[in-house]
């Protein structure tokens, strides 16, 4: 099955601020029928291809058990069972996968990579995770700061950790949402310019002072997945940037603390914040469920509204 227009959504920059509000009350309102066991079956026989060349715990499980409540099906394919690990061209799998499904989640190492997929795919490509972007976990944390904080729009946020995936995509949402990002990055783990088209932030050499006046703050796993031989230099640079209370008594009073997940605590983050009362990250894990639900319906049936 092909929909027609193929929209994908492979960064945070590729939806418009409208198109993410209509996707945000989408979330609110399959969530709300997820918590009343309302039976919302819109994707009976559709099915979603999950191509995963990293590990995954949330995205896995939210993109799989969302797709079976929305009354579809999901499938696995790692890179060590399948042809892509053999050497099979993205190009190809993306023709091949993209003419037996109705919509494929990828996660995989550079962005090129789902570029390329997603030139040759005939229905929409969501990007699952890549080196430089994680826009679904964004619109998750996003969703989460509108639950309950509203509007996110003239907010500070905090990044306090590497140039990664996540902050590239906070960036993009900045400019998208209208929102201000104070970033901290250690020496030698900083922005890279070419991957940054908005001036909605301000880089701060001590972690501590981007965390002053924020309504949130975030920070990541030091070595994210790809970049494991790094992990012993990493430590090392790293230190001081760990989110402990001290850092959170900069930011303002009612500030939220969220981190994508896995966590390590001790590292990047203190146990007394990611278990403390301004943490919100079980709620952001959850809530990849709803906004991706809401996501993929909007990808393959468009706005209900206009139907
Ligand atoms: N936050 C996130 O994407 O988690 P997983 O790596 O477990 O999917
Ligand atoms: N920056 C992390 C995010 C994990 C969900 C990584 O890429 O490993």
């Amino acid at each position: 099955p092909v929909s027609q227009p193929i929209k994908h959504f492979l960064q945070f920059s590729d939806f418009t601020r409208d198109e993410f509000e209509y996707v945000i009350q989408r979330a609110t309102d399959i969530k709300r029928k997820f918590k009343a066991y309302e039976v919302y079956h819109p994707l009976v026989d559709r099915t979603l291809v999950m191509v995963f060349e990293k590990s995954s715990t949330r995205t896995r499980l939210s993109f799989e058990a969302g797709m079976h409540q929305l009354g579809g099906a999901a499938i696995y394919l790692n890179t060590r069972d399948s042809q892509l690990g053999r050497g099979e061209p993205v190009e190809d799998a993306g023709q091949v996968m993209s003419r037996m499904c109705d919509i494929i989640m990828v996660r995989t190492f550079g962005q090129e990579i789902i570029e390329r997929f997603a030139a040759h795919s005939r229905v929409p490509v969501i990007n699952g995770l890549t080196n430089e972007h994680h826009p679904c976990q964004v619109l998750a944390d996003i969703f989460t700061f509108y639950e309950h904080r509203g509007p996110i729009a003239g907010k500070t946020v905090a990044w306090i950790g590497d140039a990664n995936n996540m902050l590239y995509s906070w960036l993009q949402a900045a400019e998208v949402f209208g929102f201000h990002l104070n970033v901290s990055t250690p020496k030698g783990y900083d922005l890279d310019p070419s991957l940054v088209s908005t001036d909605r932030y301000t880089l701060f050499d001590n972690p501590s002072d981007a965390c002053a006046g924020a309504h949130l703050v975030n920070t990541d796993v030091w070595t994210s997945m790809g970049y494991e031989k790094e992990n012993a230099e990493r430590l090392k640079a790293f230190d001081g940037f760990i989110v402990d209370s001290a850092k959170m008594a900069r930011a303002t009073p009612d500030a939220l603390f969220m981190h994508c997940l896995p966590a390590h605590r001790g590292e990047e983050v203190a146990a007394e914040v990611i278990d403390g009362p301004q943490s919100v990250v079980w709620d952001e894990a959850e809530n990849r469920l709803h906004v991706q639900k809401a996501l993929i319906e909007y990808l393959l049936l468009g706005r209900l509204e206009d139907k």
